[in-house]
């Protein structure tokens, strides 16, 4: 498995003191030296963490796969056929949520994801829905063209090591199956840490794990490169 790492939250702890430190693209430019397949940031509406400008920057470095969380808003849509990504993963948006919570319910706006992901897969960008591990969910995105799903593992990383554990993976491990008998490609993401990932290897043919928290973390501990070699080791391992 590919790991893509989510570096929004360097820019979190730049932002607690409004300077400029830590630099987020110094953070970018370790994770291409580490190869990593990819940064994943996620605009949010609020900006509370990457901003603007900083995915910009980023899109500019030379060698490395941007992939652009972004809630499904005429703004953020703008945004990224200016920008143009080469991959972005469609999720859902509250403001006062900590984090993303649960799925896209793309089923329940079909019409507007079908438009929403038209112009972005014209421009060759690499479009995937950020869901729970829900089989109408799954057929609801196979409709859209999007050829990809990101399955969401936050229920999962939740209950790891609990009664609750063995039902969160059979769920998301029948998801993934559902998924690609429908064609589509299934990546994962959300709380996963270097304990609950192991799991994901008995997931057949996951193509990535976007894992930004638990790597951010560790590496006030550690520092960067070691936190994201020790999680890529254990993607590829
Ligand atoms: N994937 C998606 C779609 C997300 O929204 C997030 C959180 O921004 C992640 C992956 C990474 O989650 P975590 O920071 O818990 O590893």
């Amino acid at each position: 498995m590919l790991l893509g790492v989510n570096i929004d939250h360097v820019a979190t702890l730049r932002n607690a003191r409004g300077g400029i430190e830590p630099d987020v693209l110094t953070a970018a430019r370790i994770c291409k030296e580490c190869k990593v397949a990819g940064i994943t940031t996620h605009l949010r509406e609020d900006r509370r963490h990457i901003k603007d400008s900083d995915v910009e920057a980023i899109r500019m470095l030379p060698h490395i796969r941007l992939n652009l969380e972004m809630a499904m808003t005429d703004e953020m849509q703008e945004f990224a056929l200016k920008i143009r990504p080469h991959a972005v993963c469609i999720v859902p948006e509250k403001r006062q949520e900590l984090t993303t919570e649960g799925g896209l319910d793309v089923e329940g706006q079909l019409d507007r994801a079908v438009k929403f992901v038209q112009p972005l897969l014209e421009k060759n960008i690499e479009v995937s829905f950020f869901i729970d591990p829900d089989i109408h969910q799954i057929s609801a995105v196979s409709k859209t063209g999007a050829p990809f799903i990101e399955l969401h593992t936050g229920r999962y990383s939740e209950v790891f090591g609990t009664p609750e554990e063995e039902k969160a993976f059979q769920d998301l491990k029948g998801a993934a199956i559902f998924a690609q008998n429908y064609g589509l490609k299934v990546n994962a993401g959300h709380g996963l840490n270097y304990q609950n990932v192991k799991r994901m290897h008995e997931i057949p043919n996951l193509v990535e794990l976007n894992i930004g928290h638990s790597i951010i973390a560790r590496s006030i501990f550690v520092g960067l490169e070691k936190a994201i070699n020790e999680m890529k080791a254990l993607c590829e391992g």
